[in-house]
């Protein structure tokens, strides 16, 4: 199992971090036997697990739930737990009790909080609670009503500087990480330079310290149309409809189960009792 101090290492090193997202015990298992660097419990579970529009509608509970599952299938991968909608704005209290519990109740390794600003402050306590914090920039999704949609950020000389001072910042505050999403490749590039703690991108190009995708992207398996950032490497979505409609065909053509699936009583048993 990986820590922070092995992600800043591979950083030092050149070597590209991989991470993923995972919502449940089989997705979490199957990241972890294939090796991936960390696991992200991603607020996307609102979408493509929940079936809501947006991250905006999950809850602590949620989060709780799924990184309990997630844990349960990767026991020996580092999980970032995403701080979900409105669970650290409230008030300071409240933001230290939320991470507490995706670390105590959950089993998370560290948790994510998007947006610098006000942010800032929670980062640092949670920090300084010897909670580790791994930041999320660019493309923030729990702000996407305020940022007008899902649009790539940083493409202004402005918009870039923000972008790499807020990253500072986060850093200063104790981050152990930076999640950089949907971002010109080369502001991902200027960040991840600057920056001595690891930046994971999602849409922000190769030059970034690591990659993240959603689990469900990479695997075409449930989702329709994909964003352009996103690779597919396998289509699920094809694998298991044909195979669903196969069997539905079977049980109705009397062809499952044969006989191969059916259990059988001894001849003798047989004769005992139906003569
Ligand atoms: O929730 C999520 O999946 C994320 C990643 C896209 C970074 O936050
Ligand atoms: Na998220």
């Amino acid at each position: 199992m990986k820590f922070a101090a092995d992600f800043w290492k591979m950083k030092e090193n050149g070597e590209k971090i991989s991470m993923l997202t995972a919502y449940d015990y089989p997705s979490a298992k199957l990241a972890e036997q294939a090796d991936v660097d960390m696991i992200l419990v991603g607020d996307s579970l609102g979408m493509v697990v929940l079936g809501y529009d947006s991250t905006v509608p999950v809850t602590m509970d949620d989060m709780i739930h799924h990184t309990k599952a997630v844990r349960r299938g990767a026991p020996h991968t580092f999980i970032v737990a995403d701080m979900p909608f409105m669970s650290y704005h409230v008030s300071m209290d409240e933001t230290l009790k939320n991470a507490a519990r995706l670390l105590q109740e959950a089993g998370a390794d560290a948790v994510k909080l998007e947006g610098a600003g006000d942010v800032l402050l929670k980062i640092k306590a949670l920090t300084d609670a010897g909670i580790p914090v791994v930041a999320h920039l660019g493309l923030t999704p729990q702000s996407v009503g305020v940022l007008g949609g899902y649009k790539v950020q940083g493409k202004t000389k402005e918009a870039a500087l923000q972008l790499l001072n807020d990253s500072l910042k986060c850093q200063e505050a104790g981050a152990i990480a930076l999640v950089l999403e949907c971002v010109p490749y080369q502001v991902g590039e200027e960040i991840t330079n600057k920056l001595a703690i690891p930046t994971i991108g999602i849409g922000a190009g190769n030059r970034t310290d690591g990659q993240v995708l959603v689990y469900h992207d990479v695997l075409l398996y449930g989702v329709g149309r994909v964003p352009k950032f996103v690779k597919s490497y396998a289509d699920l979505n094809t694998t298991i409809g044909n195979a669903l409609s196969d069997h539905i065909q079977e049980v109705k053509s009397g062809a499952f189960p044969s006989e191969s699936h059916s259990f059988t009583m001894k001849e003798e048993e047989l004769l005992a009792l139906y003569g």
